[in-house]
């Protein structure tokens, strides 16, 4: 079932923007706007901006920017189709769904039916801890041996299930629930061909259920009471359509908010050191489970924030598990720090211990980044040895240079050379290498290191994972090389014209010059033949001139609201870096800022020229790369006479636009 055209509308229009976001953050009004520090990064000084007649939000600091929809995907972490209904629910808008495929539906059915017998299972076992007699005496009584408040037994819904073979199993069929869904859930084991109908899988265990970022339940941790060697202490679900569990993190739909709130991150081991620290008070924390990190688990914390700390036994298993972990989280570009616990304790025992006071000053002066951590505990296995130094020192500059951020990676650089008592010139070059050598492997053979995904009992240190994704990687050490490159860098003179085109054509192209003339058609109407480079303008000018064909102007509202992100964000930027940077500047500094609209027609006019001089610019310079290509002497003529038509055109331009703007 997919939601329907028609309740997404609903939904789009009963949305207000300054509701949504207002049950997140507390906004002051500005003017006709209203503003916040934003909820997306770390500020002091409000740049987070709402604005109730374009219906969007925009952060001047981070560049968060987008509807209602678009809001709660971001703050809740959650996909369109959740923010949607999300969005239903606090409008009290009926959702109506619409058949897609048979297939689909079959999956989505599927899907649903996983999360509503894995919520009967969390129930049941719920019940059986509180309510029944052995869950009480054994369940409950374990709980309270471990010091946890019923409080935090709520907060999790943490459960019991019975020494039966079928407890769960008989209770569910009772009501009506399918021997096959309940199979599928992970709930039961029934071997194939076997006669028998199958056993429950969790059998006297206390339940952790595990939940996703939108708070469902998706499969269940359980861990034994007895002293029973021959089982695993813990057993988890296996994975299912709605379980996967190198994509899932302990814990973090109860933690999300306090992640954001606090900006940071606890990353621990366990089920129960999540636990142990919420009741201490510290909310920002998850555990991955007893598995090694995956990339996915990263990107999951990376939605909250990009500071993470990582809480590991002292052990080695802890100490190498934490370094594998290490690599992906800096490729994610977060800042990532480490602490150990003494011999013998974990986060749950430490800060039973000692209290929550004393673990959080524990922490901060535990804490040491990555880099001292890494390089710390591959020395101390290195010794005196000196290749085994040499070999430490080529380790550490691979990590580094995964960290996208150039400023940062010199800083690492600097402190590594440093710790090692060498040459930072020395890492710098070994990194240079390091890239050089990954950009001779075929792309083919670059792709991330499996290892990482086992699970932590054989954790090693492993070979690094290969540290670009995709595309080969740029040297990271060229005085000219800066990541992700800039766009601007790269960008012609005709960008920018194309670009304030469009841009005007956006903002205003349903205004009246005069009467019956709008800039749309005035535009258009002057640029008739010519087309764009740049595949998004190209692709806006198309929309422009098809729905111009139909007599209708698109408002800008059509492109602020966009279901394709990159018009979107487009749309937005150009809407709001006037009006609203306009309207801070005033309050700041008490400056008049004419709106543009105030010189529309100018501005119209002088785009359309600049427009026209740069696109005869770039025509002329590809006639002269083909004339010095050396072609046959006809096409040279050709070429030549084109030149000077152009050459004609923009001189014209440019005289007008002397005119003009003198
Ligand atoms: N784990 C697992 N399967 C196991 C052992 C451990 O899935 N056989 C996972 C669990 O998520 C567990 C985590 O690894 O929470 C850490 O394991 P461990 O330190 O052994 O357990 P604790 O969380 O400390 O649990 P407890 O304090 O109850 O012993
Ligand atoms: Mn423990």
């Amino acid at each position: 079932m997919r939601i329907n055209p028609e309740t997404v509308d609903r939904i789009k229009q009963s949305a207000d923007i300054v509701e949504v976001v207002g049950d997140f953050v507390s906004l002051k009004k500005k003017g006709a706007n209203y503003s916040a520090c934003c909820p997306f990064h770390n500020e002091k000084t409000p740049s987070f901006n709402v604005n109730p007649v374009r219906q969007i939000y925009k952060c001047f600091g981070c560049g968060a920017a987008g509807d209602s929809i678009k809001f709660i995907m971001d703050i809740d972490g959650v996909g369109y189709g959740e923010a949607l209904r999300y969005l239903a629910d606090k409008y009290q808008i009926e959702i109506e769904e619409e058949e897609v495929t048979d297939e689909e539906a079959a999956r989505q059915n599927a899907r649903d039916s996983l999360y509503i017998i894995l919520n009967y299972a969390k129930n049941y076992y719920q019940q059986q801890l509180t309510e029944n007699e052995e869950g009480q005496a054994i369940g409950l009584s374990y709980f309270r041996e471990r010091g946890f408040t019923k409080d935090i037994l709520n907060k999790f819904e943490l459960g019991y299930s019975l020494e039966q073979w079928d407890g769960l199993t008989k209770s569910a069929l009772a009501k009506g629930y399918s021997a096959e869904v309940i199979e599928k859930a992970g709930l039961l084991i029934h071997k194939e061909g076997s006669r028998s109908s199958g056993y429950d899988r969790f059998r006297g265990r206390v339940i952790f259920p595990i939940h996703s970022v939108a708070g469902k339940v998706i499969a269940f941790g359980a861990r034994i009471l007895k002293a029973d060697k021959s089982q695993p202490k813990y057993l988890n679900s296996p994975e299912t359509e709605v379980y996967h569990k190198g994509e899932v993190l302990y814990g973090i739909f109860q933690a999300k908010n306090a992640i954001r709130q606090q900006e940071s991150c606890y990353l621990v081991e366990g089920y129960t050191d999540v636990l142990s620290l919420h009741q201490a008070g510290i909310e920002n924390v998850v555990a991955s489970s007893g598995t090694a990190l995956t990339v996915e688990q990263i990107k999951l914390i990376a939605r909250f924030t990009s500071n993470i700390t990582i809480l590991y036994d002292g052990d080695i298993a802890g100490v190498k598990a934490a370094l594998r972990g290490l690599d992906l989280v800096l490729e994610e570009g977060l800042n990532v720090n480490v602490v150990l616990f003494p011999d013998g304790d974990d986060p749950d025992s430490y800060v039973r211990k000692v209290g929550a006071e004393t673990f959080k000053t524990y922490i901060r002066s535990a804490s040491q980044d990555f880099i001292a951590f890494k390089t710390k505990t591959l020395l101390q296995d290195a010794g005196n040895d000196p290749f085994k130094r040499a070999e430490v020192i080529s380790e550490m500059v691979q990590s580094i240079v995964k960290i996208p951020d150039a400023i940062k990676r010199q800083v690492f650089f600097q402190r590594t050379a440093d710790m090692m008592g060498v040459d930072e010139q020395m890492l710098i070059s070994e990194g240079n290498k390091y890239i050089r050598k990954q950009q001779k492997q075929k792309p083919a053979e670059r792709g991330r290191n499996p290892g990482f995904q086992q699970d932590l009992q054989d954790a090693g240190v492993g070979s690094p994972s290969h540290p670009f994704e995709d595309g080969p990687p740029p040297n990271l050490f060229d005085p000219g090389f800066e990541e992700s490159a800039p766009a601007s860098q790269t960008r012609s003179p005709l960008y920018f014209q194309e670009e304030a085109f469009i841009r005007l054509l956006v903002l205003h192209g349903c205004r009246e010059l005069e009467p019956d003339i709008t800039v749309c058609s005035y535009v258009l109407g002057e640029i008739d033949g010519i087309e764009f480079e740049e595949p998004i303008f190209a692709q806006l000018l198309l929309l422009f001139r098809e729905n111009h064909s139909r007599n209708i102007v698109l408002e800008t509202d059509y492109f602020v609201h966009h279901r394709d992100a990159d018009i979107r964000n487009l749309a937005i930027e150009w809407v709001t870096e006037k009006y609203e940077l306009s309207s801070l500047w005033k309050d700041k500094f008490e400056i008049f800022v004419p709106f543009e609209t105030d010189v529309l027609d100018k501005t119209a006019f002088i785009n359309i020229l600049r427009l026209k001089k740069a696109f005869v610019e770039n025509k002329m310079n590809i006639c002269l790369q083909q004339l010095k290509q050396g072609s046959y002497e006809a096409d040279e003529i050709a070429l030549m006479k084109e030149f000077i038509f152009y050459k004609g055109i923009s001189m014209a331009a440019a005289k007008e636009l002397g005119r003009v703007v003198g």
